[in-house]
């Protein structure tokens, strides 16, 4: 049965998706995972790392460019074909090129997942709400830093019907 889906499961990735986890050491995988905790600290991002290791239903995925990382994509699977976005972060020189667009549309069509969560200050809701995500403001977590929640979920058509 012929089947079409919408929404970001819909079009097809330029890159194919890795697991990061044997890339861990490479310096630009520590440097993406520190640009998306906001942070710079080494002991951080290798306790996220180890987090990554550790977790059984957490994947760190990625688009390599030979054997450089140009984005990273951290998912944290809650139910059945339903995940959470934790960490997702572009090389500085390649962002708005649609490449963080494409790791959170191969992630959806990989794991054919119904359901897409994350979460995020003013920027990411801005992201995610371009790639179709309903986006809510949750209010200032911190003094003057608004966070927002985005969640999408799938819609797809079979023979001209939504299920
Ligand atoms: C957020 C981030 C992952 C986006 O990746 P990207 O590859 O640059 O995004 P894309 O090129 O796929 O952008 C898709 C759309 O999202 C929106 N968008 C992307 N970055 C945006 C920004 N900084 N401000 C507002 N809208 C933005 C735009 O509508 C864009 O489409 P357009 O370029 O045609 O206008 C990237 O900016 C990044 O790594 N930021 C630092 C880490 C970070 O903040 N991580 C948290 C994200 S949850």
């Amino acid at each position: 049965m012929a089947e079409v889906d919408t929404g970001i499961a819909g079009a097809p990735a330029e890159h194919a998706l890795v697991d990061l986890i044997p890339h861990r050491y490479h310096p630009d995988v520590r440097g993406l995972l520190a640009a998306a905790l906001g942070v710079s600290a080494d002991t951080v991002v290798q306790q996220a790392l180890d987090a990554y290791i550790d977790a059984p239903a957490r994947r760190l995925l990625g688009f390599l460019d030979g054997r450089r990382p140009l984005g990273l994509i951290g998912l944290d699977f809650v139910a059945d074909e339903a995940a959470i976005v934790l960490h997702l972060a572009v090389t500085p020189e390649e962002r708005r090129t649609g490449l963080g667009r494409n790791l959170v549309r191969s992630v959806a069509r990989h794991y054919r997942l119904k359901q897409l969560g994350a979460a995020g200050d003013g920027t990411s809701a801005a992201f995610f709400r371009a790639l179709g995500f309903c986006v809510q403001s949750v209010g200032e977590t911190l003094p003057g830093l608004e966070r927002f929640e985005c969640i999408w979920r799938s819609c797809r058509v079979e023979h001209g019907r939504t299920r």
